[in-house]
């Protein structure tokens, strides 16, 4: 009898210590979660002032803004393809893929090619300081 009440303590105690476990992830998943995300996603927020965007067309290592009528597109330079980085053709308003040749208007509208699809399209916002933050996936 004696020996039956000493293993269902050690039962107990291995229930309790997987219970505390469980809540300390938790907790720690609630706290460092967004960082983890952020971190995994990698995910960039990028914070350009409005008086550097002069001309029609601002692009940077990640997105393509487009500049029309005080109006803003911005653009991923991530291929929908399979994710190759697009270049622009100075001197015609197109985007091509090197990797495979798909090619997009200055709008993001998809042309010919294998991607078969509009380049991706961020969101941004403008701030009261004239910077217009993008969030970069
Ligand atoms: S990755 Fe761009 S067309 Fe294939």
């Amino acid at each position: 009898m004696q020996k039956s009440k000493k293993i269902s303590r050690n039962a107990f105690l291995k229930k309790i210590s997987v219970f505390f476990s469980l809540i300390s992830g938790v907790i720690l998943f609630s706290t460092y979660g967004k960082t983890l995300n952020r971190f995994f996603t990698h995910a960039r927020i990028y914070r350009i002032p409005l008086k550097r965007i002069k001309n029609r067309i601002y692009e940077n290592d990640r997105f393509f803004i487009l500049k029309e009528n005080n109006k803003f597109t911005v653009l991923s330079k991530k291929c929908p393809h399979l994710g190759c980085t697009l270049q622009r053709i100075n001197s015609v308003d197109i985007i091509v893929c090197p990797c495979h040749g798909s090619r997009f208007h200055i709008t993001g509208k998809f042309i010919s090619g294998p991607a078969a699809q509009n380049m991706k399209r961020l969101n941004y916002k403008t701030d009261s300081n004239n910077i217009i933050i993008i969030k970069s996936s």
